[in-house]
C-alpha cells in the first residue's frame, strides 16, 4: 500500500481531499511570528492528545526534528542502536558529532549491552520503537530498565507506533519523565509522508529548542491546515484505524508463515513492515533475486545483511509467500 495509493484509492479519503484542497491551498499563511505558542496545528494537536502545547514541538516531519536535536550542541556524546534508520547515521557521520553505535539484533541484546555502557547526565540515546530495523516494540519493562541504566535522555522515535499493540506508546511516561524525548510522524500513520508532518512530546526544558524549528515553524499552513482537518474528523481517523488493522493483519500472514523458515530469521514485527534477516550472504542474495521485481522491496547489506518487506494488500503478502517456496 504505497502511501499515495490510499489517499487515491479510498473514495471517502480522495471525495474529502477534492473537498477541502482549495482551503488548504489559498496561499495564505496564518501564524503569529510574535507568538509560537498560537499556531494552530500546535493547539489541535495539543487538545487531540490531551497535553499541554509547551510540550509539543512541531517539524517538517520527524526528520527536521531528528536533525535538529541530534545537532543541539548540549550533548556530549550520542548512543545510537544498530541498525537504525538511516538519517541518524547521516547527521552523526556528516556532522562528525560525537557517537557510539550499539548494534543490536534483538531488544533484549541491545538491554544486555547497555548494562555495560557508561552515560553521563549530558549524554543522549536514540532508539526507535517499533524499531526501524525489525518492527520489535521494546517492552515497558525493558524502557523502565533503560532509564535506570542510561544516565541521559533518550530519544524514542516511534514513527511505526500506530502499528504497535500500543498505539499510545509512551506518551504518559515522556509527560511524566523529562528524560524522554517522544517522537511521533504523520507519514505512517497517516500515508501522508508527502505533507511532512512530525512532532516531539517532551517536558525537558531545552534552551532554543523551539527556534530550531525555524520561525513560525516549517511546516507549511497547506500541510498544516491538512493535518488540523485530518486528526480533528472521526471518519477519516476510523477509515486510518481500520487501513492500519489491515495491513497489520497482512503482516502476520508472512510472520506466521515465515517464523519457523531455515533460511532467515524473523523476527515479531509492530510496524508496517517485516524483515528477513540473513546469516549467509548466498541466502540472503538468493532470496532478494526472488523478491527484488515486486514494489515495497529494500535489501541492506552492512553488517547485518537483511531485507524489509513494506507490507501491502492480503494477494501481495500471499505473492511474497508463495515466492519464497521456492527456497525450500
Ligand atoms: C524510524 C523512522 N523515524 C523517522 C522517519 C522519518 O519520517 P518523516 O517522514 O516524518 O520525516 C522514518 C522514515 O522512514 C523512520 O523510519
Amino acid at each position: 500500500m504505497a502511501s499515495s495509493s490510499v489517499w487515491k484509492d479510498n473514495t471517502i479519503l480522495r471525495k474529502w481531499l477534492k473537498k477541502y484542497s482549495l482551503d488548504f491551498l489559498d496561499g495564505n499563511f496564518n501564524y503569529d511570528l510574535t507568538d509560537y505558542l498560537s499556531d494552530p496545528l500546535l493547539n489541535a494537536l495539543a487538545k487531540k492528545l490531551n497535553i499541554d502545547k509547551e510540550y509539543i514541538y512541531l517539524g517538517a516531519g520527524s526528520s527536521q526534528i531528528i536533525t535538529n536535536i541530534l545537532n543541539l550542541k548540549v550533548w556530549n556524546k550520542i548512543f545510537i542502536t544498530s541498525p537504525e534508520f538511516g538519517l541518524y547515521n547521516r547527521n552523526l557521520e556528516k556532522n562528525s558529532i560525537n557517537h557510539v553505535k550499539i548494534e543490536c539484533i534483538t531488544t533484549v541484546d541491545f538491554v544486555n549491552k547497555l548494562s555495560s555502557i557508561k552515560s553521563t547526565e549530558e549524554d543522549l540515546l536514540c532508539l526507535s520503537s517499533p524499531r526501524w530495523f525489525s518492527g520489535e516494540r521494546f517492552s515497558d519493562e525493558q524502557i523502565y530498565t533503560i532509564l535506570q541504566e542510561f544516565k541521559g535522555t533518550i530519544l524514542v522515535d516511534e514513527a511505526y507506533i500506530a502499528y504497535s499493540d500500543n498505539e499510545k506508546g509512551l506518551i504518559d511516561l515522556a509527560i511524566n519523565n523529562a528524560r524522554i524525548i517522544l517522537l511521533r510522524s504523520f507519514s505512517k500513520t497517516y500515508f501522508a509522508s508527502g505533507f511532512r508532518i512530525g512532532y516531539i512530546i517532551t517536558t525537558k526544558k531545552i534552551d532554543g529548542l523551539r527556534d530550531t524549528f525555524i520561525a513560525p515553524h516549517s511546516i507549511s499552513t497547506c500541510s498544516a491546515r491538512f493535518a488540523t482537518s485530518l486528526i480533528n474528523d472521526d471518519k477519516l481517523q476510523k477509515i486510518f484505524s481500520n487501513t492500519r488493522k489491515l495491513v497489520n493483519k497482512n503482516r502476520d500472514i508472512i510472520y506466521d508463515n515465515l517464523k519457523n523458515n531455515g533460511n532467515f530469521n524473523v523476527i515479531k514485527s509492530e510496524a508496517n513492515f517485516i524483515t528477513l534477516i540473513f546469516q549467509k550472504r548466498q541466502e540472503f542474495s538468493k532470496c532478494y533475486e526472488l523478491l527484488k521485481d515486486l514494489p515495497g522491496i529494500q535489501k541492506f547489506d552492512n553488517n547485518i545483511t537483511f531485507i524489509k518487506i513494506w507490507i501491502s494488500n492480503k494477494e501481495f503478502s500471499l505473492k511474497i509467500l508463495k515466492r519464497l517456496e521456492q527456497l525450500k
